[in-house]
């Protein structure tokens, strides 16, 4: 905690990316609140600027790039502004950040973290931009260079609590790095080899933040389903035996996982899906394509016919499970007959929904270096909207069915939409448009009351569309149907 004498500064912080930048940015804030740091969401008053930045598509880059631009005149009003670039954008670019913004303090790869706080005031004493990034994947020996991506997080501390989207739910990392060198990906070299964090500091980290007040922890991995932890007297725990000893810990209401990797998606796993409730009903498998050829130019690892073998598994083990899936479309030497066969396997798998990217070279990446980016962009626009409107069609087609059951959700907080508090609530006890998630992951909005958030509420589904189901509360006996989707708890 930070000297009561010691004068309060405020951050400034954004996030670009993914989950796992999400946590970043929670541990970051979190370690800098100790230092006496309050969050502002107004980087003109701001003491210190920090962009958590992604390297996975060139657009995430030049939003940062333009937003530096942007803060460029706020240093040169007040120098004693500090400007920092955190994460993969980090780790890739280094000292490349600087020549290109000079008014950058900090540049800290994802596996440096744990330093923000020393380095920024490093920066301020010695007036010189500090940089910490991890060694690269080929820099060194291994043990050298996993020892510059610590497998802990340092900043969960006790206190103060470092909070997911809301208070009630929390990402808990299980896994750093990657290992699978996907040719189009960037996140082997900037997130560094795959390790996976000892069972027992995660179960601990748990409990401490269900002991908080959280209900829903959701584990993350880049391939969170090839989580395997050796301990010293040779025993194994893979991500099957995690969710069992998580699943009873006082106060869980929800456990989730992301991203699975489609190989890794063993019966073992699948069995511990179905058996234990507390467990979302809820994978997320990325298919990438759908064309046999472009997956070996992807270095996938699977075929087509082994991602349709994985999907029968699935929906016969745990016959109640959503899957929603990522794919790219334009990846080099992607064709007309290559990407219909992508749409043909977004057809046959009834994803819940699916994520659609454009293919952005990246270099230092496989595919960079050997094929041309040769789908023009135009292409690559039309196929990405040709796929997402099949998949949403598929999506408001299969939650159709569901109007008029009763779905059980775990309750977030008030809608984007509402305000916290709605206008129309004359009462002054807090009826507003809330929101909140099925066991499979599908987002429900109904009218509510500020106090439901982190709690299960059976709902009523009246009105679909592809991404949100829109219900009531169930009020009475006589309103209450069978439960669709997983039983109530
Ligand atoms: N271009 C476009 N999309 C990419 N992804 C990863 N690398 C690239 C790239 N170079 C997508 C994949 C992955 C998701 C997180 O981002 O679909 O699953
Ligand atoms: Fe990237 Fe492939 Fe690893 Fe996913 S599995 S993070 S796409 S390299």
């Amino acid at each position: 905690m930070s000297d009561p004498a010691t004068p309060r500064k405020s951050l400034y912080i954004e996030t670009v990316g993914c989950q796992m930048n999400v946590l970043d940015s929670e541990l970051i804030v979190a370690q800098l609140r100790r230092d006496g740091y309050e969050l502002t969401d107004d980087l003109h008053q701001a003491d210190a600027i920090l962009y958590n930045t992604c390297s996975v598509r060139q657009h995430a880059e030049d939003k940062i790039y333009s937003a530096l631009g942007r803060i460029k005149h706020l240093k040169q009003r007040r120098p004693d502004v500090q400007i920092g670039v955190i994460g993969c954008m980090a780790q890739k670019d280094q000292k490349q950040i600087l020549h290109r913004a000079p008014h950058v303090d900090l540049v800290v790869g994802p596996g440096q973290i744990g330093r923000v706080s020393e380095l920024l005031q490093t920066a301020q004493l010695e007036q010189k931009p500090q940089m910490a990034v991890s060694l690269a994947r080929n820099a060194g020996k291994t043990l050298d260079v996993l020892d510059t991506f610590p497998t802990y997080d340092p900043d969960r501390a006790p206190e103060p609590t470092p909070q997911g989207a809301t208070p009630h739910q929390a990402f808990v990392r299980i896994q750093m790095g990657c290992d699978k060198f996907c040719t189009y990906c960037i996140v082997p070299s900037v997130r560094g080899p795959e390790q996976g964090r000892p069972p027992e500091l995660i179960v601990e980290e748990a409990r401490r933040l269900l002991a908080q007040g959280v209900k829903e922890i959701t584990l993350l991995g880049q391939t969170v389903n090839s989580y395997t932890y050796r301990h010293g007297d040779g025993r194994t725990t893979r991500l099957s035996d995690l969710l069992a000893l998580l699943h009873d810990l006082d106060g869980l209401l929800r456990l989730k996982f992301v991203t699975n990797f489609p190989l890794d998606m063993t019966d073992d796993l699948l069995q511990a899906v179905r058996d234990l409730r507390r467990v979302s009903r809820y994978l997320h498998v990325p298919a990438q394509s759908g064309c046999d050829e472009v997956l070996r130019r992807m270095k996938r690892l699977y075929t087509v016919a082994q991602y349709d073998e994985m999907m029968g598994r699935i929906r016969e083990t745990v016959p109640d499970c959503a899957v929603s899936s990522d794919f790219i479309v334009g990846f080099c030497g992607e064709t007309e007959a290559s990407f219909q066969k992508s749409m043909e396997l977004v057809e046959r798998s009834r994803f819940k929904n699916s994520f659609i990217f454009k293919y952005s070279p990246r270099a230092g990446t496989k595919a960079d270096d050997r094929f041309a980016d040769d789908v023009p962009e135009e292409v690559k626009k039309r196929r990405n909207l040709e796929l997402l409107a099949l998949q949403n069609a598929i999506s408001v087609e299969d939650n159709r069915p569901l109007i008029g059951q009763t779905v059980e959700v775990l309750v977030e907080g008030p809608s984007k939409a509402a305000g916290k508090r709605s206008e129309d609530d004359p009462s002054g006890i807090g009826v507003t448009q809330m929101t909140g998630r099925t066991s499979c992951d599908r987002i429900v909005v109904f009218t509510g009351n500020l106090r439901q958030a982190g709690h299960l509420l059976p709902v009523v589904v009246d009105q679909v569309s592809a991404v949100t189901l829109i219900g009531r509360v169930v009020t009475s006996e006589s309103e209450s149907v069978p439960v669709a989707e997983a039983a109530l708890s």
